[in-house]
């Protein structure tokens, strides 16, 4: 049969990995080069479908800058699934991400549906972040992993249809 779901999806990550430059895409089909750095948190709604399933997502957009981060519990308490977002460009927002993977092992629902995201994959001349070592550390960590580009549209639909796919059915 069909199923119509609800789902909560939170995006964590450093300030600039381009969180919501990656939700802008998905729920509006545009990029702004000038992306103003969010304050507390952002919230959309946007509806996918994928094989048997409908989903809305309800997205929560965090805020990177450290001064928010303990606003965070709130967004990804009760989330269904959460997409971690670093930049291929920036080695500490690597570590962030990982920091961020810890946190939600610790925290978050046990159920929760993981992406990792490596954003900005269309800056490739400036790539620190291998997207092998960033699939050995999602293998490990039982996440998924896909380079995104809100810039060019890389694989941006895809991350959240494959977050669709994989959420428990009602
Ligand atoms: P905070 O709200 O501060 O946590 O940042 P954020 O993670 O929401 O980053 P944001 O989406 O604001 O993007 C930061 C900057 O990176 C902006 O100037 C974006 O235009 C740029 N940016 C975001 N995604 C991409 C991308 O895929 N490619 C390139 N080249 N630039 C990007
Ligand atoms: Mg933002």
């Amino acid at each position: 049969g069909h199923n119509n779901l609800n789902a909560k999806l939170v995006l964590l990550g450093d300030m600039g990995a381009g969180k919501s430059s990656l939700v802008l895409r998905f729920v509006k089909g545009q990029f702004l080069e000038f992306q103003e750095s969010t304050i507390g948190a952002a919230f959309f709604s946007q509806t996918l479908a994928a094989n048997d399933v409908t989903v809305k997502f309800e997205i929560w957009d965090t805020a990177g800058q450290e001064r928010y981060h303990s606003l965070a519990p709130m967004y990804y308490r009760g989330a269904a699934a959460a997409i971690i977002v670093y930049d291929i460009s920036n080695t500490d927002s690597f570590g962030r991400a990982k920091k961020w993977v810890q946190e939600l092992q610790k925290q978050g629902n046990p159920n929760m549906v993981m992406a990792l995201a490596g954003n900005k994959a269309d800056l490739e001349d400036r790539r620190k972040v291998t997207a092998e070592e960033a699939r050995v550390y999602a293998e490990e960590n039982g996440l998924f992993f896909m380079e995104t580009s809100a810039k060019t549209a890389l694989n941006v639909n895809d991350i959240f249809h494959e977050i669709a796919k994989k959420l428990p059915r009602a």
